[in-house]
């Protein structure tokens, strides 16, 4: 992908996230310069020098960093990571009180330094927070966002076109929507691989999709990052390579259509929560929120889906 010149994303949090998002975003050369900010100097001078070290074979992005947050000052993207992360067993939601603290003390100065920034919200609970860092900044709701449902939809994809006989992930058209948590769900109504329904597709004369196959489907999504982070302690790489393409979109003002959570005004009856159902993503975050079709059953899913970021977000409110 050719970079924009002088384009810059600034990533908020050295952490395992934030490193892989800037690795990712260097390979897929997201922007002219990426850089790194964390408060722990010695942490975030250290890992960018480690992936400043191998720009000889990414594209044509410099890296830069520093733990003095007008490292982030001009920034076209920012993307925070900074934070508490899940500890086995711990649901996102949990993480709301000491992250939100965290939103409260950083937002004012990001805001500062790059006020036509366009906000990505990765730190958990990445639809609370953006609904309180949207309030926080008092910036247009489609510039502060979240990879909301991204991430899934990619575990998603991957599991269908396995399931289908390898295919490839892109090839298959189908979504997560709702919080990026215990309550999302897939659009199974939409679900099709390449221009076949989902129910209907056949691997070697059979029918690998059922309804029950379905919700294991959906169970194993709800469930991918309690399993990764069971056996290595985190989730990094995937949420780093979905954070480096939202941020490709905005940069390069794609208008590509993706499930990022934005705060909805009155679709689907549903004010000020932040939710992740497809919309157009360009240079101005998010540009409009399409009108999904969904099933009664979905629907019903969607509104349960949206109550429970609702209670979270008046809890810190
Ligand atoms: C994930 O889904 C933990 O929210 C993170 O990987």
């Amino acid at each position: 992908m050719p970079v924009q010149k002088q384009s810059k994303v600034a990533i908020v949090g050295a952490g395992s996230v934030g490193t892989s998002l800037a690795y990712a975003c260097l390979i897929r050369g997201v922007a002219r310069e990426i850089t790194l900010y964390d408060i722990d100097t010695k942490k975030v001078e250290a890992e960018v020098l480690d992936l400043a070290h191998g720009t000889q074979f990414t594209g044509s992005s410099i890296m830069t960093g520093s733990s003095d947050i007008t490292t982030v000052a001009g920034a076209d993207v920012v993307i925070i990571t900074a934070g508490a992360k899940q500890k086995p067993g711990q649901t996102r939601l949990d993480l709301v009180g000491v992250n939100v603290g965290i939103l409260e003390s950083l937002m004012p100065q990001l805001v500062e330094l790059a006020p036509n920034a366009v906000f990505v919200l990765v730190t958990n609970p990445c639809d609370v927070l953006t609904v309180v860092a949207q309030r926080i900044s008092g910036l247009p709701p489609g510039r502060v966002i979240s990879s909301g449902t991204v991430l899934d939809t990619s575990r998603l994809r991957w599991i269908i076109a396995k399931l289908a006989g390898g295919l490839a992930p892109t090839s298959v058209h189908a979504t997560i929507v709702g919080e990026h948590g215990d309550s999302e769900f897939a659009l199974w109504s939409q679900a099709t691989i390449g221009p076949i329904p989902i129910l209907d597709w056949e691997r070697d004369g059979e029918r690998p999709f059922t309804e029950e196959t379905l919700e294991s489907i959906t169970n194993d999504v709800r469930t991918a990052a309690y399993k990764v982070i069971e056996g290595k302690g985190a989730t990094n790489y995937a949420i780093g390579l979905s954070g480096a393409r939202i941020a490709e979109a905005i940069v390069n003002d794609e208008h590509a259509i993706m499930p990022v959570s934005t705060l909805l005004q009155g679709q689907w009856g549903i004010d000020d929560v932040a939710i992740s159902t497809p919309v157009i993503v360009g240079a101005n975050g998010v540009e409009r929120i399409l009108d999904t079709p969904m099933s009664p059953s979905e629907l019903e899913k969607f509104l349960a889906s949206a109550e429970e970021i609702r209670s979270t977000v008046r809890s810190v409110s």
